[in-house]
């Protein structure tokens, strides 16, 4: 009988995985020449994959080929100078050798016997973290799969907190109940993970009350108070406020200090919703801005935007663990083999929604050791600068208009906007888009749009560490060279067009 996934004799293993980190070097030594974005097309992609199920098992030289011929060709370079799209990080080399570690050892992060030392370095990581950012050491922390996992469980935190009865056994259809649970957050930047938030936990979309935002994009704290006043007024049960650190946008970051004050008031849990900014808790610049995130009870950031360490790495700090563990912790006899006796430790599966769980701190810890902090803080401040770098090109050009204050992060939006075409909103929403599309389809930069009060405007995320100010100047200038042909080509055709207003 043949074996089943036999294992390689040791030597071969080891030349499989130089191979394997051949291919991974090779794509690092041409992260900054290649493309941001390949280029493809959704169909061409399909029919190179288009293959029935191996029935017999192949060489691993084959497989390895397919990577360097199908897969990079056809794969964004999320690590690209030059990659600006989504939130995403550019991926700390150290980190991708930790993923292969983590799966070496594949320990259940779920259960402590499982995974004694990954549990342990699970737990270190959180409060190393904490304490860099600025949150409670004591904190009781998770690691999730990203911002979005990291809110849906901050928000059943919150409710098994802050409601009267017990959600556990009622969920929401307790007849003791006091009226609709309802959560607050500033209007224009909320974003998608809280509705997805009070989808899965079967709150309904209109629980989530949006606040008027200032003109900074903030939260309108005396408008939240107003709201607050009127929801209760008419029966809700408001439970759970979430504040901005580093909005999707524009990377704006609410008065923390503030929502502290009305949620401690009004005995409302304080979430942070941090996935891009709440790490920048690690730069002692941003502690005017930062400083209240300690009071919050709970908080939210990703490693893998930020901090570069590959998908996926969320995480959820709690400042009451027993908040945490009052929300996750789950009995079944099959969890527990034996008696607690001195091999008993913390089961992960009891502060989180999972059950098995992948190892993902072991890349956290694995960066945070290899960097150190103060090689972080650099990395970080090297985006900040790279985005303040942008905003000063668009501040002081005529053919694009700001449209934030200057950036705190590295989140940056504006508009192109030359002085013929303003006031001619629509055809600036198309034209920007276009410049953006365009922009990618020269396979110059991979930068994305977004809407800003209503308007199309251009959008960069600048989170890679490998992105200098040039890759800032020539992605601007790219812009604005294709902006300078679509007004060329929209004045020639239709003169009527740039005729202001519409
Ligand atoms: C403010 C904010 N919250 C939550 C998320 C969701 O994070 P993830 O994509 O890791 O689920 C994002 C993602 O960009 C975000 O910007």
């Amino acid at each position: 009988m043949p074996q089943l996934h036999p294992d390689l004799p040791t030597a071969e293993f080891k030349a499989l995985g130089h191979d394997v980190i051949d291919l991974l070097a090779d794509y690092y030594a041409g992260i900054e020449a290649a493309p941001a974005f390949p280029g493809c097309k959704p169909a061409d992609v399909a029919a190179l994959f288009d293959a029935p199920p191996p029935e017999q098992g192949e060489s691993a030289a084959a497989i390895l080929a397919d990577w360097r011929d199908k897969i990079i060709p056809n794969s964004s370079r999320q690590g690209s100078p030059r990659w600006f799209g989504f939130v995403n990080g550019s991926g700390s080399q150290i980190a991708t050798l930790a993923d292969a570690m983590a799966s070496t050892l594949n320990p259940n992060c779920g259960g402590w016997r499982a995974s004694p030392a990954a549990t342990e370095i699970e737990r270190r990581t959180v409060r190393w973290l904490a304490e860099l950012m600025g949150y409670v050491s004591e904190c009781g922390g998770v690691f999730v799969s990203g911002g979005t996992m990291a809110n849906v469980a901050a928000l059943r935190v919150a409710l098994c907190a802050k409601a009267t009865w017990n959600v556990d056994m009622d969920g929401l259809q307790s007849r003791n109940g006091a009226g609709r649970m309802t959560v607050y957050m500033a209007d224009h930047e909320t974003h998608v993970s809280m509705v997805r938030a009070v989808d899965l936990l079967g709150l309904g979309r209109s629980a989530l009350r949006a606040v008027p935002s200032n003109a900074d994009f903030t939260i309108d704290v005396q408008a939240l108070e107003r709201m607050l006043d009127a929801d209760i007024a008419v029966g809700m049960t408001p439970f759970c406020i979430v504040g901005h650190v580093g909005s999707i946008n524009v990377g704006a970051i609410d008065d923390i200090n503030a929502l502290a004050n009305v949620a401690a008031r009004r005995n409302l849990w304080l979430h942070l919703d941090g996935a891009c900014g709440a790490l920048g808790g690690m730069l002692p610049e941003l502690q005017p801005q930062l400083n209240g995130m300690v009071r919050a009870d709970s908080v939210s950031f990703d490693a893998h935007k930020w901090l570069g360490v590959p998908y996926e790495a969320g995480c959820l700090m709690v400042r009451e663990i027993a908040a945490l563990r009052r929300a996750f912790a789950m009995q079944a006899t099959y969890l527990l083999p034996a008696k607690d006796n001195e091999y008993s430790g913390d089961n992960y599966f009891d502060y989180g929604p999972q059950l098995s769980r992948s190892w993902r701190a072991l890349k956290v810890w694995m960066t945070l050791r290899y960097y150190g902090a103060e090689g972080i803080r650099t990395f970080f401040r090297q985006t900040i600068v790279c985005a303040k770098h942008l905003h000063n090109l668009v501040d002081t050009s005529d053919d694009f208009e700001v449209v934030q204050p200057s950036p705190l992060l590295y989140i940056y939006s504006f508009r192109w906007a030359p002085k013929e075409l303003r006031g001619n909103d629509a055809l600036l929403d198309e034209l920007n888009q276009q410049i953006s599309d365009e922009l990618q389809r020269r396979l110059i930069a991979f930068a994305m749009t977004t809407r800003i009060r209503g308007r199309v405007t251009q959008r960069l995320s600048i989170c890679s560490h490998r992105t200098t100010t040039a890759d800032i100047d020539a992605t601007f200038q790219a812009m604005r060279v294709i902006g300078q042909e679509l007004l060329a080509t929209t004045t020639a055709h239709h003169p009527e067009r740039s005729e202001g207003p519409v």
